[in-house]
């Protein structure tokens, strides 16, 4: 048996080395940002001991206020990032406004938006839900807090994104644009170890993931792309699965892993989609990139999105470069149909 002891932080230490004008920071901001996914892993794992252990009701047995998940992580990862020296700004889906950070810290030039729980609806049945982050470089003087403008910046910008997945184990997934490496946390060390290195999205998908039951509410070109899948084996090809978690961060992580398409649409209830750009969809495409793959809103490439709000909505077709080629093409008629 073979023990890989390519921990988190001596594989970001490695790979800095191959950047001799790289200052050290970005890796010590990712590993505090490891840190606090530890912290939060362990409490998602005990979320099903809620009842058990008496926690229930407002006030758990030392006295504190109950959290609900998505707010315990957004509070963890502030409190985790906010001292470090290394960010200007903050931004989380779980708060109106950017976080600045307290006046007693140093600020450092680097910006981190994210989404603390993504799935949460999810918790309670014991299915797998992640903490999704991007991260830019400040483009307001340094030294100043962090401002809006240093939030809305285009995906290109980002200097490395990632998602932690609370699965049947906990994994870390992270780039910083060239590369994608998995790292799965082994719960008796409490260390990350580099279990996937260098992923990349197989080019053809077998999979395909989309809530279908808002297949009502789609555009034609969509909908006849989703035939199109369906009717594989018509063309002497391996049908594909459909598969939809209901977790971005899980449906992808699986798709990155064994090739597929996740889209969630414009529709005619809601043209812009449901997910975040600066939280979820700029975060994840720039992994899928960085893995071969492609992510688009239907036209263009997500990360050339100008962003204009913090919670802007966004359509995504994101996953294996072929499936996303295609589904363009059938979205494309609609267009030319000025449907
Ligand atoms: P969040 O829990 O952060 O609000 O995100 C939920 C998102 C995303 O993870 C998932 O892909 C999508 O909602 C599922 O939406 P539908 O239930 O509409 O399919
Ligand atoms: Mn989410
Ligand atoms: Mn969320």
């Amino acid at each position: 048996m073979s023990i890989n002891f390519m921990t988190l932080p001596r594989h970001i230490l490695m790979r800095e080395k191959q950047h001799p004008e790289a200052t050290g920071e970005l890796s010590a901001l990712l590993h505090d940002l490891s840190l606090a996914a530890k912290v939060i892993s362990l409490e998602v794992n005990k979320a099903g001991l809620v009842d058990i252990l008496g926690f229930t009701g407002t006030n758990n047995v030392h006295g504190e206020q109950v959290k609900k998940l998505d707010i315990y992580a957004h509070e963890m990862l502030i409190k985790a990032m906010d001292h470090g020296g290394h960010l200007c700004v903050m931004a989380s889906e779980e708060e109106e406004k950017i976080i600045h950070i307290p006046s007693r810290h140093k600020v450092g030039k680097y910006v981190m938006l994210f989404d603390p729980l993504d799935g949460s609806s999810n918790i309670d049945a014991n299915v797998s839900i992640g903490t999704i982050f991007s991260i830019f470089r400040r483009v307001t003087p340094d030294g100043t807090p962090g401002t809006l403008e240093d939030c809305l910046q285009p995906g290109t910008e980002q200097v490395a994104a990632g998602y932690i997945i609370y699965g049947s184990s906990t994994m870390m997934v992270y780039t910083t644009g060239e590369g994608v490496f998995g790292f799965t946390l082994d719960p008796a060390f409490g260390e990350f170890l580099l279990s996937y290195n260098n992923i990349q999205i197989p080019k053809k998908a077998n999979i395909y993931s989309i809530n279908e039951g808002n297949y009502k509410y789609w555009r034609s070109g969509l909908k006849k792309y989703i035939k199109f899948i369906q009717a594989a084996y018509d063309r002497d090809e391996k049908p594909y699965s459909a598969r939809y978690i209901g977790s971005m961060v899980a449906d992808i992580h699986r798709n990155l892993l064994y090739g597929g398409i996740f889209i969630y649409p414009s529709d005619k209830r809601n043209p812009n989609g449901k997910l975040r750009l600066m939280y979820e969809c700029n975060p994840m495409a720039f992994i899928i990139e960085a893995a071969g793959g492609k992510a688009i809103d239907g036209k263009k490439r997500i990360l050339e999105i100008q962003p204009e709000k913090l919670h802007q909505r966004v359509p995504i077709y994101i996953g294996s470069a072929d499936a996303v080629d295609t589904v363009a093409e059938y979205l494309e008629q609609d267009e030319k149909a000025g449907v």
